[in-house]
């Protein structure tokens, strides 16, 4: 049984990726017999929303290849879904593709240039832009939020980069964020428009978490909105409605000359490399993204679920002395032991991989290291994904969709409080565990 965390790729792009390879480590252990409380995998693992079964039951016998960009039904209906959050948007716009990973990969390559990422980011951006053949730049994030750049110190980072001769191409945005769960404010994301404008960037925003504000609303104000003659959006179904193995995922390209040339140029790739979503797909796709009242009720109740199990989480990190941004939006919490270096250290706890490594091995925890998410591999710092306290069978997820405050469930609290017993464990001073 492979339970190494310490091993990470020699580079990005070259080991399978790390959010998956937990995936399979907790499924071999659990094949093991041994309990573990997963909480390294961003799935949203909600039951399916009934009118989507029958959506795609109506769609099954469609055998046909799909448009390259999408049926005309789906696309029509990503276009309404921006245009309801005020990007007026051509259905021409818009690419459809499975997932929305391999429409940023294309993007990607597309783009032909250097990226700046925020660190910590999802741990997929560097490892595309590196197979893209470019170089992912990482920029720290500031102190309140993640999901960018620290606009202040990507301009310093753009001054360097030209004065040395290189020439980046874009920055990500992902807002809201994994690993953070917050929300850019408007003003600081105007301001890294500004920077991006004046450095001649594309922004890659990637709002795949947009409608799961915890306090519900559209609280979010686009890059596509502050700069819209240079702002890609990609956006997926995968987190929203929790049907991330449906593979569904759109863009929505910049109006005008220079977005459609970025447009063609992705889907030149999509054409070499999977054709078209899967036409059952854009049957759901065209549903899903045209938000009728089922959807919409969903959106409000998973946003709610997860607003209440990432506060409780917050609150528990919080309590054993990590600094952690607090949650706003999505499903996950950043939590950085600095504060306990020395507690943790007479744990044998020295780094990012080994606070993974033990949470898994001695209270079998699965958490996702920092460095695996451009994060300085020093810090004491680890990703939860907090759907994993929601619960494993239809019944209890349902019940924590269906409850005012999910984190009150019997169900939930019992992992809330795994996870409390793990950190106090490990972060023990000397004098409660050697007495
Ligand atoms: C920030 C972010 N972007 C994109 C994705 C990819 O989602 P999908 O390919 O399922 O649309 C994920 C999934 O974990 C994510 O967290």
């Amino acid at each position: 049984m492979t339970t190494d965390l310490l091993w990470s790729p020699p580079c990005p792009g070259t080991g399978m990726s790390p959010n998956l390879r937990l995936n399979e480590i907790v499924t071999d252990r659990r094949r093991h017999g041994l309990d573990t409380l997963h909480l390294g995998f961003g799935e949203a693992r909600l039951p399916l929303v009934p009118e989507l079964e029958e959506v795609l039951a109506g769609a099954a016998a469609d055998t046909a290849y799909a448009p390259v960009a999408g049926t005309p039904a789906a696309r029509e209906a990503v276009a309404g879904y921006f245009r309801r959050r005020r990007l007026p948007t051509h259905p021409a716009q818009v690419v459809l593709a499975p997932g929305s990973k391999p429409l940023l990969f294309a993007v990607f390559t597309a783009l032909g240039g250097d990226v700046y990422l925020p660190a910590p980011c999802w741990n997929s951006y560097a490892p595309q832009v590196a197979l893209s053949g470019r170089a992912p730049v990482p920029v720290p994030i500031g102190g309140t939020y993640g999901g960018l750049p620290d606009p202040a110190l990507l301009e310093r980072r753009i001054g360097e980069d030209l004065r040395r001769g290189v020439r980046p191409a874009a920055v990500v945005v992902n807002s809201p964020d994994n690993p953070t769960g917050t929300s850019v404010p408007r003003e600081a994301m105007r301001e890294l428009c500004r920077v991006a404008r004046d450095a001649g960037l594309t922004l890659v925003s990637d709002e795949i978490y947009r409608d799961l504000h915890h306090e519900g609303g559209d609280r979010f104000a686009s890059p596509a909105e502050l700069a819209p003659e240079r702002t890609v959006v990609c956006t997926g179904l995968s987190k929203s409605l929790a049907i991330g193995g449906w593979r569904i995922g759109g863009a929505r390209f910049p109006a005008g000359a220079s977005g459609a040339g970025l447009r063609d140029r992705t889907l030149a790739v999509a054409s070499e490399v999977w054709s078209a979503l899967a036409a059952p797909m854009q049957a759901v796709a065209a549903y899903a993204f045209a938000e009728p009242p089922a959807i919409t009720e969903r959106l409000r109740r998973s946003a709610r679920m997860h607003g209440s199990v990432s506060r409780a989480c917050h609150t528990i990190c919080r309590s054993h002395g990590a600094a952690a941004r607090r949650p706003t939006a999505g499903f996950y919490v950043y939590a950085d032991f600095e504060a306990r270096r020395r507690d943790l250290a007479r744990h044998g706890v020295v780094d990012s991989a080994s606070l993974a490594q033990q949470l898994l091995d001695r209270f079998g925890i699965a958490v996702l290291g920092g460095h695996h998410l451009g994060d300085d591999p020093r810090r004491l710092a680890f990703k939860v994904a907090t759907t994993g306290f929601v619960g494993e069978t239809p019944e209890e997820q349902s019940a924590a969709l269906d409850a005012a405050d999910a984190a009150g469930l019997p169900h939930v609290r019992r992992r809330l409080r795994w996870l409390d017993s793990a950190l106090a464990a490990l972060t023990a001073p000397p004098t409660d565990w050697t007495r």
